[in-house]
């Protein structure tokens, strides 16, 4: 059905600007489902200029969108319920490809990104389609994926991650996001609860896949990693303070762009709570 919305694409395969929407918590049924709707089919969605969204709204935003819940190790913002505070002012940004919390077994369904303090250039984000990355695999690499398990945990390399941090701070990032160590196995192959689409799930928090020794899962993780991550698979959002961005975190990956040295990068994001990803054998 067409949307009510007025979307525009922003890159051929994934990601799409939504104009003339003010996100805040009082917002009808008909634009919620409107926006989970091209949220599912646009995978990224972008807001610009959402001037009047402060913690209380965007938490109350998020609220209508689907269950807020709070990250499994890291504190709130002070006088927030649910915000994850992503501050580059102890050196880091997330610069290595991931999906939001997969190391818990019912891991969040979609993040909801504000921008607060952006860099003059540098600091964007850049997303990448796990559907189109499957539907793109040759016969036989589909074949090996989908009976195949990978292992995720918290407990991996943070250097890889915060490029830019001292080693001081990569052991004070790990003491807080790793404080609980978390492990689950979910299929390589995901099929979307809402649009049925087979969507690669991998990203940093994968360890090894179940059967395979650490070289050859190394081998075949780079190989499905750097095909679902390839420029033609992703979007690149160029933010702007006040702008929004929403990610399917059930058929995409992301990462930041950490070329922005020592300027200040801060972002608050929600998270809603997903459920266990189903296999395509069920
Ligand atoms: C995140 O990984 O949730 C944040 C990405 C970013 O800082 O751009």
């Amino acid at each position: 059905a067409e949307s009510p919305l007025d979307i525009v694409p922003v890159a051929g395969r994934i990601g799409a600007e939504i104009r003339g929407v003010e996100l805040t918590g009082d917002l009808d049924d008909a634009t919620i489902a409107a926006i989970r709707s091209a949220l599912v089919r646009h995978k990224v969605i972008f807001f610009r200029d959402q001037v009047e969204l402060d913690d209380a709204q965007q938490e109350a935003f998020a609220e209508r969108f689907g269950k807020p819940v709070a990250h499994p190790t890291v504190p709130v913002v002070p006088g927030s319920k649910y915000l994850l505070e992503l501050d580059s002012k102890e050196g880091y940004a997330a610069s290595s490809w991931h999906t939001d919390v997969t190391f818990v077994d019912a891991y969040p369904e979609a993040s909801i990104l504000r921008a607060i303090t952006i860099p003059q250039a540098g600091g964007d984000t850049v997303w990448a389609n796990g559907v189109t990355a499957y539907e793109e695999l040759p016969e036989s690499l589909k074949t090996l994926v989908d009976g195949l398990w990978a292992l995720h945990t918290n407990a991996y390399d943070y250097a890889a991650t915060f490029s830019g941090a001292s080693r001081k701070q990569l052991e004070q990032h790990r003491s807080v996001f790793a404080s609980t160590v978390y492990e689950t196995e979910h299929p390589v192959v995901r099929v979307h609860p809402e649009s049925g689409e087979r969507a690669l799930l991998l990203g940093h928090f994968v360890k090894n896949f179940v059967g395979f020794n650490s070289a050859d899962s190394q081998r075949l993780f780079s190989i499905l990693q750097d095909h679902i991550t390839r420029p033609e698979n992703t979007v690149r959002w160029r933010w702007r303070a006040g702008d929004v961005a929403i990610w399917d975190n059930r058929s995409t990956q992301h990462r930041a762009i950490a070329d922005f040295g020592l300027q200040r990068r801060t972002l608050r994001r929600a998270t809603i709570a997903g459920d266990v990803p189903i296999a395509i054998d069920g």
